[in-house]
């Protein structure tokens, strides 16, 4: 740990087989934050991978009711459901007090040490506002996911355009955060921080909307140093799977849901898997081989659902 500027940050250098941090962020709500993390976390889970998930939207806390749902729905059905090691926090701390701050700073530092030598992946999922916490997730992040609706008021968190060109006419608060969450971690323990931009809610109809979006993103991704990965339709289903606590990965042929697997179902697992792909996330052979033995020892054991239940407060 140490101080940076104004920010206290996390000094990851001393830190053995420590765990890949996975960070949801971007300040715009309802760009697809909290969807997305499920959607990684399940994704790890099922090949394998020892997760932590953290939510730090005090207000709103939709990871953690995302997990809660998916618990209930597996008890209620007797279903064997992967299940991340979760931790929540309470508090809404959007002031900026000293000790308020070293309060966040001592909870949230607890849960990650807790998880960072025992899990493989850390996933973490950020509100949508510049507080503390957010700041200092993204100063610790190995991969940030941003996900982004389809359009320029979206966009506007990372840059601005002028109106006539469409060229670049400036770069956002959102941007500028994560430039200097950047630059304390090269300066701290001279690690990378790989940017992915994901486009979410996506139309299926091709517009020019759509088109001058894309070109404005890909340049602005030069400038900013972050990368485009595959991106994600609008489709109902996505909506549908929160009270159940479930994502495109699962079979919902076992998962006893009306309706079944559908071919809206199928075609949403293949974009989530082809969005996982391009997050490059590090599943090297050892990773894989410890995350397989892993999956034969649970799918032998025939134990109940794995339901680890750890709220920091
Ligand atoms: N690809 C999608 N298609 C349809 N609805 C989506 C999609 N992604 C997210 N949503 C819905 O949009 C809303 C905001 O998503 P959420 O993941 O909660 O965003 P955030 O965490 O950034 O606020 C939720 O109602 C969610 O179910
Ligand atoms: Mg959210």
């Amino acid at each position: 740990m140490g101080t940076y500027g104004e920010y206290a940050v996390f000094d990851r250098s001393k830190r053995g087989n420590s765990a890949h941090v996975i960070v949801s962020g971007n300040e715009k709500g309802g760009s697809g934050k909290t969807t997305t993390s499920m959607h990684v976390i399940v994704s790890l889970l099922k090949s394998g991978f020892k997760v932590a998930s953290i939510d730090l939207d005090t207000r709103q806390k939709s990871l953690t009711r995302y997990v809660q749902n998916r618990r209930n729905w597996a008890q209620t059905n007797e279903l064997k459901l992967e299940m991340p090691n979760h931790f929540r926090f309470d508090l809404a701390r959007v002031d900026s007090t000293i000790e308020a701050q070293s309060k966040d700073f001592s909870n949230f530092e607890r849960a990650v040490s807790e998880v960072q030598d025992t899990h493989d992946f850390v996933v973490i999922d950020t509100p949508g506002s510049d507080t503390y916490l957010t700041r200092l997730s993204h100063s610790m992040a190995d991969t940030l996911i941003t996900p982004m609706n389809d359009s320029f008021i979206d966009f506007d968190v990372l840059g601005r355009v002028d109106p006539k060109t469409l060229e670049i006419a400036g770069i956002s608060h959102y941007a500028v955060m994560v430039r200097e969450a950047r630059r304390q971690r090269r300066h701290v323990d001279n690690g990378l921080l790989d940017w992915v931009v994901v486009r979410n809610r996506m139309s299926s109809l091709n517009s020019r909307n759509q088109e001058n979006l894309h070109g404005c993103i890909k340049e602005l991704s030069l400038r900013l140093g972050f990368r485009m990965a595959e991106g994600i339709s609008e489709r109902v289903i996505f909506r549908e799977y929160f009270p159940m606590g479930l994502t495109a990965l699962d079979d919902l042929s076992d998962m006893k849901v009306e309706g079944r697997t559908s071919i809206s179902h199928l075609s949403a697992r293949q974009e989530v898997r082809k969005l996982i792909r391009s997050l490059r996330l590090p599943v090297d052979d050892k990773g894989r081989k410890r995350a397989e033995a892993r999956v034969t020892w649970l799918e032998r054991s025939n134990k109940p659902v794995d339901m680890p239940d750890i709220f920091a407060d």
